[in-house]
């Protein structure tokens, strides 16, 4: 089964992708996870990365593609894997279809979160992330159990470089430019999903709807 995440910036496309792919007992992958990870590393697509990301702006077109490619035909992804945050824009997506029918696969079905603004900004603002294994949590409605330390890994929670306030608003409006028209390229694959709702309500509903058997 090949799922992907489709949302704007703090929809929880993360938080639900990685727990759907985790009961799927399939990859999940998250290009901002992969390029984070680059920028750590400084790589040379990391620290090519770093200064779109740090400007809310997509990291060019042939670096994302290349690096989602080289993931996605790796054994573990043989039975499928779940995408967040990938394709962002038409290019991507007719990419990722053509490398799909290389290898005799399709994009399944692709969720759709949806939030208001008002939402995606205070979930972002709140954010906090583990440095160590990158798990989400928020300061009002996903806290840690100890303040500042993640609950799987003990590992420090850090706020993301680009969640500060002038950054999502640039996201928030390249979501809106150049990633929300894949509703309508992915329409006969649409799981529409309210997504202003409590995390685990979320997580439900996005069972029923795919109507997947978990492990
Ligand atoms: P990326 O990391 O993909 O960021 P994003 O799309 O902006 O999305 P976010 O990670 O901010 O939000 P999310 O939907 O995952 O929400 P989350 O689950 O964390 O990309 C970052 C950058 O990398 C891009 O700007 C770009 O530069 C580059 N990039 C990445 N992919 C690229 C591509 N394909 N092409 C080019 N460039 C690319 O939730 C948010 C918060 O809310 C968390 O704190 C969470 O705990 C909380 N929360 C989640 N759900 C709920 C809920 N239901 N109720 C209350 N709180 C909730
Ligand atoms: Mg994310």
């Amino acid at each position: 089964m090949i799922i992907i995440f489709l949302g704007a910036p703090g929809s929880g496309k993360g938080t639900q992708a990685s727990v759907l792919a985790q009961n799927l007992n399939i990859p999940f992958i998250s290009t901002g996870d992969m390029l984070r990870k680059e920028v750590g590393q400084s790589s040379v697509l990391g620290l090519k990365a770093k200064s779109f990301m740090d400007q809310g702006g997509l990291v060019p077109d042939s670096d994302v593609i290349s690096m989602i490619k080289e993931r996605v035909t790796q054994k573990d992804c043989v039975n499928g894997f779940v995408l967040d945050g990938f394709p962002r824009n038409s290019v991507q997506a007719k990419a990722l279809d053509r490398a799909m029918m290389e290898i005799n696969k399709e994009v399944n079905k692709v969720v759709y979160l949806e939030i208001p603004e008002s939402v995606a900004i205070d979930r972002i603002s709140g954010r906090r992330v583990c440095k160590k294994c990158r798990a989400n949590y928020h300061i009002k409605y996903s806290q840690p159990k100890i303040a500042d330390k993640c609950d799987a890994c003990g590992g420090e929670l850090y706020q993301r470089d680009d969640d500060k306030q002038d950054t999502v608003v640039k996201r928030y409006q390249v979501y809106l430019d150049q990633t929300k028209g894949l509703i309508d390229y992915y329409q006969d694959r649409l799981v529409d999903i309210k997504g202003d709702m409590p995390i685990e309500h979320i997580g439900k509903s996005i069972k029923d709807k795919l109507k997947v058997a978990v492990v």
